[in-house]
């Protein structure tokens, strides 16, 4: 028996081009996402060149023409000196993604004053987006309080954080956010199995009272997202490893097999993979995009079944129950028992829809 289940949506993936096509492109990334049961994905901005003008857009968004697979978004990445830019081109883009805190890239914004015109000027009504960690959260929060405007908090890994989230959402103030299939699954206890290099990831893995905590309050989780982050391994086993984690194609696996153990519901999955990122996101309701699934499927996770061009997946040889069957896009087959059937160049930018 096949589950339907509308097409997912992941706000919040790292597809490499322009700029690391080794480790990722819009062809080979929007392959995975295929793959992991994903119809639209929402693209961020630290690549190289990183995407924060229309020229740089342009690179981004003339490659995933070509190349997409699923629909898709790009987001504009905020700098120094782009506020008015930004506003320019708030209509074309997925939203805007501050990097407040180090992270892969070099969009991070160092003086707190370069963060304001951007919380001032970015429209209330398109998405803004922020990398923030611990006390740059509580920052983060502080300023959507202050200029009355939402924001979608990234990656939320640690107790402290999702508490406090939980009460700027108990005062009313517009806050949102997503956690990772990596920070549900794993916490730091997992790294010496996974290997040093390969366990780097932002936010790191966290300590198992962190992983409790966010299970422990999933009614404050607004969107599940895989900040599939691809490195090779090469990178990842060098000596300075890359921080990220591949997750297009084992997060919703990961999330059934949980389903199965009653940690959680099929309805919680798809509001947080489908109803909440699409209204956040500001995304077209898309009918004709669905999935269908075997809830009684088991299988085990392997690297080298992936379309990702990365090469390895940090949930190598795990178990799971549930698996994507049969991927519709727009009324079409684009996915079908491991065979990904939609040709590049067939994904639509949904903010030209
Ligand atoms: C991301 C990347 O590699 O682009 N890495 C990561 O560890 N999450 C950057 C990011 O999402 O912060
Ligand atoms: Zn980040
Ligand atoms: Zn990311
Ligand atoms: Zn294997």
């Amino acid at each position: 028996m096949l589950t339907k289940l509308p097409g997912l949506i992941d706000v919040h993936v790292h597809l490499r081009e322009p700029g690391a096509t080794h480790k990722e492109d819009w062809d080979s990334g929007t392959a995975a996402a295929l793959a992991g049961g994903f119809t639209t994905v929402l693209a961020m901005p630290n690549t190289n060149a990183a995407i924060v003008d229309g020229q740089t857009l342009g690179l981004s968004l003339g490659a995933a023409e070509l190349k997409a697979r699923c629909d898709y978004a790009q987001y504009l990445g905020g700098s120094s000196t782009n506020p008015k830019t930004a506003l320019e081109l708030s209509n074309k883009v997925a939203g805007l993604k501050l990097y407040l805190d180090q992270t892969y890239g070099d969009l991070k914004l160092d003086d707190m004053a370069d963060w304001l015109p951007h919380f001032a000027n970015w429209p209330k009504r398109a998405p803004l987006a922020v990398h923030a960690e611990g006390k740059t959260l509580a920052a983060a929060i502080l300023l959507a309080a202050i200029y009355d405007r939402p924001v979608h908090l990234c990656h939320v890994s640690r107790r402290e954080e999702i508490l406090l989230i939980r009460t700027a959402k108990e005062k009313g103030l517009r806050v949102t956010c997503e956690v990772c299939p990596h920070h549900l699954f794993l916490s730091e206890d997992d790294i010496l199995a996974i290997g040093r290099g390969r366990s780097e990831v932002r936010p790191r893995l966290a300590t198992k009272a962190d992983q409790d905590a966010l299970w422990a309050n999933l009614g404050v989780v607004d969107c599940f997202a895989t900040d599939h982050a691809p490195h090779t391994l090469a990178e990842k086993d060098g000596n300075n490893p890359l921080p990220g984690f591949p997750g297009l194609e084992t997060i919703l696996p990961l999330l059934l097999t949980a389903v199965d153990e009653g940690r959680l519901t099929l309805t919680d999955v798809v509001t947080r993979l489908h109803d909440n990122p699409q209204r956040i996101f500001a995304l077209p309701k898309q009918p004709t995009n669905y999935i269908e699934v075997d809830l009684d499927s088991s299988y085990e996770i392997h690297a080298k079944d992936q379309y990702t061009r990365c090469g390895w997946t940090p949930f190598e040889g795990w178990k799971v129950k549930g698996r994507v069957v049969r991927v519709v896009l727009r009324g079409k087959t684009a996915y079908e028992d491991g065979r990904v059937l939609a040709p590049p160049g067939c994904g639509k930018n949904i903010r030209n829809l």
